[in-house]
């Protein structure tokens, strides 16, 4: 194994068994992430939902605004997402993730989203919204 698809195995790993950390009470789907940052720190996050549904945050944004409000930028996030005490099926990340990882990340990050599926960010937000646009 590559130690590109190490770190990757590793990663996502790491994401699925943060899916325990998950406050899903009412979706009973739980999801995990975790963010590998240009220094080599880890960060994870798990989804956070709440009574009033639309303030619940998703995994991949707990996850990475702990990096971030830490003053560290990622490179990588894997995901792992399923019905809670399942195992964990292919979870690809929101639309509103996305946005928020195209802040941070190049298009050539990659975003794991199982032991054998890596997408780069571009792939999943090709055509996406950036700050040059307003300039
Ligand atoms: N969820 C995430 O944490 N990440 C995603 O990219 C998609 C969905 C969460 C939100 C909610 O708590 C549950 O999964 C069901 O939508």
């Amino acid at each position: 194994m590559t130690s590109r698809k190490k770190i990757e195995a590793m990663l996502y790993s790491t994401a699925n068994s943060t899916r325990a950390m998950a406050y899903a009470p009412y979706s009973h789907f739980t999801v995990g992430a975790a963010v590998l940052c240009e220094n080599g720190e880890i960060y994870t996050g798990a989804n956070i939902e709440n009574a009033s549904y639309p303030v619940g945050i998703c995994a991949e944004r707990v996850a990475l605004s702990k990096a971030i409000s830490e003053g560290k930028r990622p490179v990588a996030i894997a995901v792992a997402g399923g019905k809670a005490n399942e195992d964990a099926i292919l979870c690809p990340p929101c639309g509103i993730c996305l946005q928020f990882m195209k802040e941070f990340m190049t298009s050539e990050c990659p975003v794991i989203l199982s032991h054998e599926e890596t997408k780069n960010l571009g792939e999943l937000l090709p055509f996406g919204f950036d700050g040059d646009k307003l300039k």
